[in-house]
């Protein structure tokens, strides 16, 4: 079958009275455990640490959703050695037995579907739809990951007379996984089970504003089954256990979800060999994105205007995948404009916890203040558009809209990471490529056409690692949209693809004379 036959979970129907009911529930319990303190996971145990930060709903910065215990490099390195010593025997496990425990993850994951999406809306601020979107994600990786493994583990047999030739595939040792907090959940859980089912022993250090959702996913990979060391939870500061872990001797491979400096940064790190340390590290870091979508003369404009909106502020635009260029043929640009600005008008901002919201907070009060800085920059380089009030509890940013933005302005070159979009201006066609193509990011990018040379044209020189054409540029599924990209945008295979798994296996050959 052409996608490997593998069919993805759906996600919640909140048309259903029966669903928004079950969200609700949810939400009110989760309410109620607002506030607890979670603790990494070493070895085992669930061990104290010497410093303990809050992690405040963007929302409702009052509202304390968890406290999360961090890890100090004492205890990195005592996570390290548990590991190692957990290694032996996790190698040896079989790989079905270690994509059962993924399997049952994913369960666990369905029954508390409406709970993890809470917690989700409550720690980062992300609308329920999206969340419950995220969810979904998790658990495809979850399934798909464990039949990638099987698959793989068959390896492959190039037997000729006289002689067998096996190719196999073992894990590699130790993985570290460092995640960002946009996606909480699905990105932590996606790269932390493809570790683990290659059969590497795994840490997770999430991001610091997200450390109460991976410890609910460290919970489900604890009653999944995950042995004693072969998984830990190691919540920590990126600049101090992350760069421990990232610099460590016995690390094989790291497995980063961020922005472009720290993916840069650990890339350079990883390469240099520490005294004692006998392999090269494998290291896949996917970063960030300037994320354009093209809209040439034949467009249907009402399908690219709800595309565009949803690409840019789905999220309030904190999604690597997020549109935060749109570049526009001349000759509807004015008409196109005015119709975007109406559409973005009518976006419901606030409220996460209701399924009608589409625009809730940004991350963190540094967010925030870093996106005030873009506005006023692009202020000085394009025009005003629009620029919507937002909600004055919590972080929120209202939509921002640029126009005639030159397309090196620096609002059209640098990640902003938030409600904020540069629209365009070009002449044809040609130079539309071009100016899409003008930045040092090749993640995501989108065409809304009906001219069958252009739609052919973008696939041949639109370089990004996801094309979508006539759609939304966000929300790739696993198995259906592998997802990842090159240039500064990243370096490593399409999580949620058919390559994914390879990054965190050895292939080795054995021939045998008979
Ligand atoms: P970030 O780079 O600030 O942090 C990511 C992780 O790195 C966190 O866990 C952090 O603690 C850790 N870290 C920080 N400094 C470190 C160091 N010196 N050594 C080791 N670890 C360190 O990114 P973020 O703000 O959490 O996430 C947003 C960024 O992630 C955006 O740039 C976005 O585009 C990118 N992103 C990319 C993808 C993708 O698939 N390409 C997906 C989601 C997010
Ligand atoms: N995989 C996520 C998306 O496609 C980032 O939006």
């Amino acid at each position: 079958e052409e996608n490997g036959g593998f069919v993805g979970v759906a996600d919640t129907d909140y048309a259903e009275e029966e669903e928004r009911r079950k969200s609700a529930e949810a939400f009110q319990i989760v309410h109620q455990q607002l506030g607890r303190t979670y603790l990494p996971l070493i070895n085992g145990e669930y061990v104290n640490t010497p410093e303990v930060i809050d992690s405040l709903n963007p929302s409702n910065f009052s509202q304390v959703v968890g406290k999360v215990g961090l890890i100090s490099v004492e205890q990195a390195e005592q996570a390290m050695k548990a590991a190692k010593a957990a290694f032996p025997a996790w190698r040896k496990t079989p790989a079905k037995q270690r994509a059962d425990i993924l399997r049952k993850a994913g369960d666990l994951m369905s029954q508390r579907r409406a709970e993890l999406s809470a917690w989700i809306v409550l720690e980062v601020g992300k609308p329920v739809k999206e969340a419950d979107a995220e969810v979904s994600e998790a658990i495809d990786f979850c399934l798909y990951y464990a039949d990638e493994m099987e698959r793989l583990d068959k390896g492959v047999n190039y037997d000729v007379s006289g002689e067998t030739n096996r190719y196999i595939y073992q894990p590699r040792g130790i993985a570290v996984v460092i995640s960002p907090w946009n996606f909480p959940l699905a990105i932590a859980c996606g790269m932390t089970v493809a570790a683990l089912v290659a059969g590497n022993c795994t840490l997770l250090k999430p991001a610091e504003t997200s450390s109460v959702i991976t410890a609910k996913l460290t919970e489900i990979l604890v009653e999944a089954g995950i042995p004693q060391g072969v998984y830990q939870y190691v919540p920590g500061k990126g600049s101090q256990v992350g760069a421990y872990l990232v610099n460590h001797p016995d690390t094989h491979v790291i497995a980063f979800t961020g922005s472009q400096e720290v993916g840069c940064r650990i890339y350079a790190e990883a390469a240099t060999l520490k005294p004692g340390q006998k392999h090269m590290k494998r290291v896949i870091a996917e970063m960030g994105g300037k994320n354009a979508i093209i809209v040439d003369e034949s467009a249907d404009l009402d399908q690219a205007v709800v595309g565009v909106v949803q690409s840019a502020f789905g999220y309030s635009g904190q999604k690597c995948s997020a549109c935060s260029r749109v570049i526009v043929l001349q000759s509807i640009y004015d008409t196109f404009v005015e119709r975007l600005v109406e559409a973005t008008k009518s976006l419901n901002i606030g409220e996460t916890e209701l399924p009608s919201t589409q625009v809730g907070p940004v991350i963190d009060a540094n967010a925030r203040d870093r996106i005030r800085e873009y506005i006023e920059k692009g202020k000085t380089e394009a025009l005003v558009a629009l620029e919507l009030p937002a909600p004055q509890q919590g972080y929120f940013i209202g939509p921002v809209i640029f126009s005639e933005v030159p397309p090196n302005a620096i609002i059209a070159q640098q990640e902003i990471f938030g409600p904020v979009l540069a629209v365009i201006k070009v002449k044809d066609f040609q130079e539309a490529l071009a100016v899409a193509n003008g930045t040092n990011y090749a993640l995501t990018g989108g065409l809304y056409s009906r001219t069958p040379s252009h739609i052919q044209q973008a696939q041949q020189e639109f370089e990004v690692g996801n094309l979508y054409i006539n759609r939304t540029i966000t929300g790739a599924i696993v198995a259906r949209q592998p997802f990842g990209g090159f240039n500064l945008s990243g370096v490593g295979s399409k999580a949620g693809g058919p390559d994914y798994l390879l990054q965190f296996l050895e292939p080795r050959t054995i021939t045998e004379n008979i």
